[in-house]
């Protein structure tokens, strides 16, 4: 087997990197070639790795999109790992393990602390300390009821519920940025990703969506297919809301059946006045852990918990993450603090002279996870599910339930990438 290297992807890389995407998925869809262009030029300055032999010919290519993601309310630099193809006649020798190592030692040399992807098999990631996080979740619904919803308050309050309604303009973008990161903050989410400045004010410049503002809110959907799809409704009042469903609503006269991507727990299902359709379509998606001390500190809690408690993670694949943690939650804010650097074995054991075994904690008391094991807790996977997937071991349930606390969270994406 020849010699895999891995190196940044320069601009002349791209034409091989786009015939081994089409061997893959076939050729651009019309209108990709923009698409293309677009995330090439995002991700060319070190965020797209190719996997090169001896003779440097580019066997496969990955990159890493650069975005925020809620976890608890608060915003975290996540990696979003897309557009990993291997060449066919090179697959099934590791080109494309090899490659996501390299594009998880990246992330954490760029300050990305956490990271996600949407997986075509788990099984490659999973080797790589990615889990499933959650799901991204289609909703439909009859066009009507949310029409309703904009009629029944305006028949109320017709002035209070259209305030400030027009079309969004190119320089909304930082206001829908904005809107977008208070929303996820006072509902505490987890999962949902902030769209940049940059990329708001291109869809909006490129004209490739409706979108609408109100005072407290604004709506993108899109009609381009048979049904119209909301692909983002932030409101921060019921009066916004009401007004921005009328909005989608008024659209359904011609296409009646409308998709949206929300928050499973929007409150839109409090207060429609009628079930959405059974047929729900979710898209799976894993996450990881890149560096746990900087994501732990950043991410939010709920104010509520307080919390003391180890955790030995054995990572050798982001090395920093590897060690004894003694993980306090307070306030709302959390800190994890390195006790010391112990590694376990896949099985669980510590390793005479690696750390563990020799600490006065070896005794089993403190939970122990690899890199699996911490990105699912980090989904908010209790310990009793990892356990019977055997991704924990050693603990109390005492620990286990304080673990459950800090972790706790329904994490979710609207987005896909
Ligand atoms: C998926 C893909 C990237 C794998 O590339 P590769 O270089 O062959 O992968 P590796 O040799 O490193 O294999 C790693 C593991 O991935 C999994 N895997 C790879 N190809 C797979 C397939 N077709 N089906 C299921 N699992 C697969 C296996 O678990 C494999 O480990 P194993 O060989 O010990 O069983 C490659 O087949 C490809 O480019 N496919 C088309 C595009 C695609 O699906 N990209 C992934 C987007 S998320």
């Amino acid at each position: 087997m020849s010699e895999l290297r891995t190196r940044d992807v320069v601009e002349a890389d791209l034409p091989a990197i786009l015939a081994i995407r089409a061997r893959s998925f076939g050729p651009l869809a019309s209108g990709g070639d923009a698409w293309w262009q677009r995330v090439s030029a995002e991700t060319l300055d070190g965020r797209m790795i190719a996997v090169v032999d001896e003779s440097d010919t580019v066997l496969g290519a990955g990159r890493i999109r650069p975005y925020e993601q809620a976890w608890g309310g608060r915003h975290l630099r996540m990696g979003g790992v897309a557009g990993v193809y291997v060449e066919p006649s090179a697959r099934g020798r590791g080109v494309a393990t090899t490659l996501t190592r390299a594009l998880i030692t990246r992330m954490g040399e760029l300050g990305d602390v956490v990271s996600c992807l949407f997986p075509t098999t788990p099984s490659l990631y999973r080797r790589s300390g990615y889990e499933i996080g959650g799901v991204q979740t289609r909703t439909t619904y009859a066009g009507h009821l949310l029409r309703e919803l904009g009629t029944s308050r305006r028949g109320t309050d017709r002035e209070a519920a259209t305030t400030g309604l027009r079309p969004a303009r190119p320089d909304d973008a930082q206001r829908l940025q904005d809107v977008a990161r208070e929303a996820g903050t006072r509902h505490g989410v987890s999962g949902p990703m902030l769209q940049s400045v940059a990329t708001l004010r291109g869809t909006l410049e490129r004209d490739e969506l409706n979108a609408y503002v109100v005072d407290g809110g604004h709506v993108l959907y899109d009609l381009s297919g048979d049904a119209l799809t909301v692909e983002e409704l932030v409101a921060t009042t019921p009066e916004a809301a009401a007004t921005l469903w009328g909005v989608v609503g008024s659209g359904t006269a011609a296409v009646p059946t409308v998709h949206t991507y929300l928050d499973p727990r929007d409150p839109v299902a409090l207060v429609v006045g009628g079930l959405p359709s059974t047929e729900v379509q979710q898209v799976p998606w894993m996450g990881r852990v890149i560096d746990f001390a900087a994501a732990f500190g950043a991410r939010g809690f709920a104010p509520q918990v307080s919390v003391e408690v180890d955790l030995v993670v054995s990572d050798p694949e982001a090395a920093s993450n590897t060690g004894r943690w003694a993980l306090t939650v307070g306030g709302g804010r959390g800190t994890a603090r390195r006790i010391d650097e112990a590694v376990v074995r896949a099985d669980g054991v510590g390793v005479p002279g690696d750390g563990i075994a020799s600490t006065r904690h070896d005794d089993g008391s403190v939970l122990r996870v690899e890199a699996r094991g911490l990105s699912a807790l980090w989904c908010g996977w209790s310990v009793s599910r990892l356990r019977q997937a055997g991704l924990a071991s050693g603990g109390t349930l005492d620990g286990d339930a304080a673990l459950d606390a800090a972790f706790a969270c329904q994490p979710y994406i609207t987005e896909y990438f």
